[in-house]
């Protein structure tokens, strides 16, 4: 079944934010979604039926531990992920990033190299960063100003020295997707560990870790229509021995090894029904069948949204778009940014806010593509992000918005 705008529309029903602002166009996935009624009602009810501890002896504690093993095997499903038991929940995909890339530092002797990119989310780029202080050599893989990451330099970085390498599906700040089957072949080659931040892929593309070949992979509920979550999946055996920072009286098995403390049950609950509502617009026998059914149909919804904008935004006086175009048969997240010759890009998210069109403006924690393209001084670039409740209307709006201001 296509997703359509008849779709569209009906899904825009489920969206709670929608039904009560229908004035407000929600443009601002890529910082977070919005949540249908299927998760509020979720978190809402584990609230209201079952706001108790796990691993008790007793009836509502059966019904969490339950629930979150249930929910540990829907984003398997999610994820493409062989069971629950690769399924890591914890406060968000920084907080995860920071534990793995603490534990991984201590199996790693100084002069040993860790690959990261220019074009990578903090999130993605600070903790492996932190390891300089272990005598870690972190290298970067340089940004060229089409907006993809320079495969001969990957190529060149990625020696029998390097250990790990972190990158990310895709650019939360131009929408680049990256070459993670290229990344996959040169880390093989030298036993390097790869690491994929998928936070900004994940609600856009389906997954499937094992076609990746991803030891590690991150995302965040609160991107795909859930709260805020974050998810580590970690290749059967990738976990277990590593040393992570955890209480002696922590669960020392995957995947609870780097899991701290308790979890928030009721939102990892909303995230099991976020990936519940995702599936519902698929169809097939399986879970699994239905959630890539759903994405890949979804996906082009929105890509065609997103690629009617970035054709129109680009004609637009003073506007110059960043990152790859919308060419057929290039991957693509649909998340298009800009800067302007005349405003900066929080004046013209300003401008724009007070007609209800909701665009965000910046470096989006992605500070460090932003510096090398030398965006930085002028205030970023103006993004808009396309989610499955965005309509070809919003986009004219906003469009005409960024007109006037031209
Ligand atoms: C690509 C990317 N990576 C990492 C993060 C960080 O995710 P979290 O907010 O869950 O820490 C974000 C958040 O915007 C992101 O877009």
């Amino acid at each position: 079944m296509a997703y359509t705008l008849e779709h569209c529309l009906r899904s825009r029903q489920d969206f709670p934010a929608l039904t009560a602002n229908p004035g407000l166009a929600f443009l601002d996935g890529p910082g977070g979604s919005q949540v249908p009624r299927t998760v509020v009602d979720a978190i809402a009810n584990v609230y209201a039926s079952c706001n108790v501890n796990t691993h008790g002896n007793f009836a509502p504690s059966r019904e969490v531990d339950r629930r979150m093993a249930n929910a540990r095997s829907v984003v398997a499903a999610f994820l493409g992920a062989e069971s629950g038991s690769c399924i890591s929940f914890g406060q968000s995909m920084t907080t995860l990033s920071f534990n793995l890339s603490a534990a991984i530092g201590r199996t790693l002797q100084k002069g040993d190299e860790v690959l990261i990119t220019q074009l990578d989310h903090e999130g993605n780029r600070g903790p492996w960063l932190g390891l300089q202080e272990r005598g870690v050599v972190v290298r970067e893989v340089r940004l060229l100003e089409s907006g993809e990451l320079d495969a001969a330099d990957m190529a060149a970085k990625i020696t029998p020295r390097t250990k790990l390498f972190a990158i990310g599906a895709s650019a939360n700040s131009l929408g680049t997707v990256n070459d993670l089957a290229l990344a996959r072949r040169l880390t093989r080659e030298v036993g390097a560990l790869l690491v994929i931040d998928a936070v900004h892929y994940a609600p856009h593309f389906p997954i499937d870790v094992e076609a990746l070949g991803a030891d590690f992979l991150l995302c965040s509920g609160y991107k795909f229509y859930g709260p805020h979550v974050g998810i580590l999946y970690s290749r059967p055996g990738a976990l277990d021995r590593l040393p992570t920072d955890r209480l002696s009286v922590q669960d020392p098995a995957a995947p609870y090894r780097i899991e701290t403390g308790t979890l928030n049950h009721a939102a990892i609950d909303g995230v099991r029904a976020a990936v519940e509502y995702i599936a519902s617009w698929g169809s097939g026998a399986t879970l699994r069948e239905r959630i890539v059914d759903a994405m890949t149909h979804i996906a082009a919804y929105e890509h065609e949204l997103a690629s009617f904008y970035y054709d129109a935004v680009r004609r637009i006086r003073g506007v110059c778009v960043w990152g790859p175009d919308f060419a057929p048969g290039r991957a693509r997240a649909p998340t298009v940014s800009f800067s302007h010759g005349k405003a900066t890009a929080a004046e013209i998210a300003t401008a724009v806010g007070k007609q209800g069109i909701c665009v965000w403006d910046g470096d989006f924690y992605a500070a460090r593509p932003i510096e090398v393209l030398g965006l930085a001084k002028s205030g970023g670039l103006l993004r808009t992000g396309i989610s499955m409740y965005n309509t070809r209307d919003e986009l004219t709006r906003l469009l005409a918005g960024i007109e006037r201001l031209s």
